[in-house]
């Protein structure tokens, strides 16, 4: 079964930008856009994930646009609650701050944060304790590509958190599948090859909880306007984990109207 069926997810990662003011501005544009062109909530959902200071100032920004827009939080801590963790900002904290949703598990922090499998899997069950919505990160490098072993390191990350989600913590699951040497390197995965490791995805989380089927599965790496209407085409691809791109208020619109007309 494809997930076809699935309302499309369009989130901007930031990262480790930009300056307030761009900020600002950022999120102004694409308000307007999204004023002059509405995108239907029903047909795409779109979340931005700015650096942890600017949480609560860009989500006051969204409030006034004309449809829903999540605020998405770029990490959260492996501790739980509140205490003396210097420079942490937990689960729980977020969800105090109306924050619903996290991304987990992205390939810059397992590189450069040593965000290994054991405390990936305490993110994950922190945040899904708290209530929050989990986008989880998968991917594979170029050289384990290269050597056929694509398939295998994203079933097994996505194996390394089953042991700490139940049954119903699932439905709080979106994956995104982001092969990292095409993360802000300008190439994408072709539409074929991407499709092929979402529906490889698609089956192996079905696995594990029959939720599988209709999980939103996010694709990410490099994704633009140009590629977009492609990617958005493949009937397991659910969605866009977007960087680069997201910082240009008009890509960005672009790329969630390519999800929501083609879904
Ligand atoms: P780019 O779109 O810049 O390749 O980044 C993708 C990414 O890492 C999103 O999380």
């Amino acid at each position: 079964m494809s997930g076809s069926t699935i309302t499309p997810w369009v989130v901007g990662n930031w990262k480790m930008n930009p300056m307030q003011a761009d900020a600002k501005q950022l999120v102004q544009n694409l308000k307007k856009l999204l004023q002059d062109q509405e995108i239907a909530e029903s047909a795409c959902q779109i979340g931005i994930a700015p650096i942890s200071i600017a949480l609560q100032s860009i989500q006051a920004e969204l409030q006034s646009a004309n449809r829903h827009i999540a605020t998405v939080a770029q990490d959260v801590s492996r501790i739980a609650g509140t205490g003396a963790y210097t420079g942490e900002v937990s689960a729980e904290l977020l969800k105090d701050s109306q924050i619903e949703f996290v991304l987990v598990g992205h390939s810059e922090r397992r590189e450069f944060f040593g965000d290994a499998p054991n405390i990936l899997n305490e993110k994950v069950q922190n945040a899904l304790n708290a209530g929050l919505t989990v986008i989880y990160c998968v991917g594979e490098s170029l050289e384990q590509r290269e050597n056929g072993q694509a398939e295998q390191v994203v079933l097994q990350q996505i194996c390394d958190i089953a042991s700490v989600v139940n049954a119903q913590q699932w439905e709080k699951i979106v994956i995104a599948y982001e092969p990292i040497w095409a993360i802000g390197t300008g190439k994408t995965a072709s539409p074929a090859d991407a499709q092929a490791m979402h529906a490889t995805i698609r089956e192996g989380i079905s696995q594990i909880t029959p939720i599988g089927q209709t999980m939103a599965l996010l694709y990410g790496g490099s994704v633009k306007p140009e590629n977009a209407v492609e990617l958005a085409a493949c009937p397991d691809i659910n969605g866009a984990l977007v960087g680069g791109a997201s910082l240009n208020a008009e890509s960005f619109y672009k790329i969630a109207q390519a999800f929501a007309n083609t879904k």
